[in-house]
């Protein structure tokens, strides 16, 4: 079974993914952090974000891997757990650019695909349930104002101790969406059958049930 939730950032998607998926026993599939993975090997080695070329070179090069382990979800990047840097400011800044390359997402989609047949599974992206799995079983759109969204973010960054300001965050995470929806390959936008929840005034437990509701009921 495959269960796609897509949105906007800091929509909710990662946490309401990993509920589900422990709530059912299945993998979660972090696809953001696939991409944020290829963001950092790009900043150690140095490849400027507009090189498509070398950052084509790299991606092909680069052996990714997400495992589920009791502690969370690792991701592995080369072989090494890279899963706290990925989420550092100056990956974020550079993440979409890297995303938006065609060549990039194929050998991304091809991986997706590949995890998702693991076993049941919640992937949770931009075009999981447009792309990667259009016949996936469940398909959420989750979504929420651009303030809520970018409170969100903030708080969980300073709970990170990372030092930013809730302003940086809002213009970050509008320039990350207006890339990511004008795109010309895979844009986030919502599946025609996936369900749209704008989870704004909801919180992570109602969301979760409201989610666990549609997958049983
Ligand atoms: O969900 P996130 O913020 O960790 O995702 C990081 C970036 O990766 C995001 O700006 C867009 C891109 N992304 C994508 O293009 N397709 C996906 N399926 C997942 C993420």
């Amino acid at each position: 079974m495959i269960i796609a939730i897509d949105g906007p950032a800091g929509a909710g998607k990662s946490t309401i993914a990993k509920n589900i998926a422990k709530r059912l026993g299945f993998f979660y599939i972090d696809t953001g952090a696939m991409y944020r993975a290829l963001a950092l090997k790009a900043i150690q080695e140095k490849i400027d974000t507009q090189d498509t070329e070398k950052l084509i070179k790299m991606t092909a090069k680069t052996k990714l891997d997400l495992i589920n382990s009791p502690g969370g979800l690792k991701v592995m990047l080369d072989e090494k757990d890279v899963t706290q840097q990925i989420r550092q400011p100056e990956v974020t800044k550079i993440v979409s650019d890297i995303a938006k390359i065609k060549e990039v997402r194929k050998i991304m989609l091809a991986l997706q695909r590949q995890f998702g047949k693991r076993g049941n599974s919640v992937l949770d992206g931009r075009d999981i349930g447009t792309v990667v799995f259009p016949d996936a079983d469940k398909k959420f759109y989750l979504d929420a104002t651009v303030n809520e969204r970018s409170r969100r973010r903030y708080k969980e960054l300073i709970e990170a101790g990372q030092n930013l300001t809730l302003d940086e965050v809002k213009k970050d995470l509008l320039y990350r969406d207006k890339i990511d929806s004008t795109r010309q390959i895979a844009p986030l936008k919502k599946a025609e059958d996936a369900i749209y929840i704008d989870t704004t005034d909801m919180t992570i437990e109602q969301v979760t049930d409201k989610v666990l509701g549609y997958i049983n009921g």
